[in-house]
């Protein structure tokens, strides 16, 4: 246990403290820590990526380090659902299809899912179409078919995260802006807000989009780029077809990735173009949806998911804030260990519980028997980013 340690969290991601943020305070608190949450605006702001409701969990990844991180995450979920009583996950039915011009072939995933042991098949098109005649694919398309894939109810995880947090002694503030970090000689750091400033042994640092801001005057900055986002709501024409499990959580690989959902929670159908690249900085954001964006999402859905009827019925924002080559940064900082960065490059929701666990391991137990080797700090170097 650790007893008397005071881990300090500054927590200034979108959905009041963001989901990683929130699991790194629940997770430390339950190890005993004694937890500050900062948090620059008020809880339940929709200014990141942890707000609205529905975020996939698969396992489907072309990189053995993520499917076996998920695998740990799906523990962590289940933890999480036991002690806030709360039902977070859905089990679904998963497709993950990769046409000819993938950037990633299928049989990277295929490998990676079976160096962990992860159920799964190659599906032809044909075979898709039979069991889910609401899709039209080409020939040429692979399909990897996980039967255990699932959705995440995405603001209630949050709030469930909090409760527990404070329900274990740490104390979350909202509205208080960090305008500094200070590290100090000795092991401490303290962190400047214009309620005052707090002392705290260790930092974690889960603020997504503002990372550089708090970082450029310790003399470090780490290549981000951040773009608002957008996914639709569509009404189709018959919503009983696309019921889970009757329909699946889909993915679509190719050059440019969609992804979409079946009916949760309401008749609608929610789907998004992953990675837009609508540049834009926390400042410049607008919360105003492109029609541009929403058109080309309509126009590639009926191209594969044909339905004439199928009307867009709200349009929601998001932000996405990416190293360049997507992967996670979970790891110290190289010139000051006891502040640690967390940034899940926009799609690290599934990995929330375990993402946040982590970071609490690194800043109380300074390891984790996690395999984390390739989240460390990226150099300023371009590369094609992944999914
Ligand atoms: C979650 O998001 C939905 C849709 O944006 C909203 O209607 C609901 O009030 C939110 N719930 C919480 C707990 O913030
Ligand atoms: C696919 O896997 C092979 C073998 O591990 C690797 O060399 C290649 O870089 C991977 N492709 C992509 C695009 O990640
Ligand atoms: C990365 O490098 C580019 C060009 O070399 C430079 O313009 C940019 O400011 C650098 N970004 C960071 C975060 O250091």
């Amino acid at each position: 246990m650790t007893d008397g340690l005071f881990l300090g969290f500054l927590i200034s991601q979108s959905f009041g403290l963001g989901v990683h943020g929130s699991a790194a305070a629940y997770q430390a608190a339950l190890k005993g820590a004694k937890v500050l949450g900062l948090e620059q605006f008020e809880f339940g702001r929709v200014r990141g990526a942890s707000h609205d409701t529905s975020r996939i969990v698969r396992k489907s990844n072309s990189e053995p380090e993520y499917v076996a991180l998920v695998k740990s995450a799906y523990k962590d979920w289940a933890e999480l659902e036991e002690l806030t009583g709360q039902k977070l996950l859905t089990t679904t039915v998963g497709l993950f299809s990769l046409p000819k011009d993938a950037p990633i072939p299928s049989s990277n995933y295929t490998r990676s899912l079976a160096a962990n042991d992860v159920p799964h098949e190659i599906l032809s098109s044909k075979e898709v179409m039979q069991r889910w005649p609401q899709f039209d694919i080409p020939d040429t398309v692979q399909t990897v078919y996980d039967p255990a894939t699932g959705i995440v109810h995405a603001n209630k995880t949050v709030a469930a995260m909090q409760y527990l947090a404070r329900f274990k002694g740490a104390v979350l503030k909202d509205q208080t802006l960090v305008e500094r970090i200070i590290p100090k000689a000795g092991g401490e750091v303290l962190i400047a807000t214009p309620k005052g400033t707090f002392h705290v042994r260790k930092l974690i640092l889960t603020t997504d989009a503002w990372t550089n801001r708090l970082l450029e005057p310790l003399g470090t900055q780490i290549p981000l780029r951040v773009m608002q986002e957008q996914i639709t709501y569509f009404k189709p024409t018959e919503p009983a077809e696309l019921e889970n499990p009757r329909f699946p959580v889909w993915i679509w690989g190719g050059p440019q990735s969609y992804y979409g959902f079946p009916c949760y929670g309401e008749p609608t159908i929610k789907a998004g173009h992953d990675c837009a690249n609508n540049f834009m900085s926390p400042e410049e954001r607008t919360y105003v949806h492109s029609p541009r964006l929403q058109r080309e999402l309509s126009e590639c859905l009926q191209k594969f998911m044909p339905d004439c009827g199928r009307q867009p019925l709200r349009t929601i924002t998001c932000q996405y804030t990416i190293p360049p080559d997507r992967r996670f940064i979970i790891s110290p900082l190289e010139q000051n260990k006891d502040i640690i960065v967390g940034l899940g490059a926009a799609h690290a929701f599934k990995f929330a519980p375990v993402f946040g666990r982590v970071l609490a391991e690194l800043a109380i137990d300074g390891k984790t028997d996690e395999d984390i080797s390739k989240f460390g700090i990226p150099k300023n170097v371009s590369a094609a980013p992944k999914i």
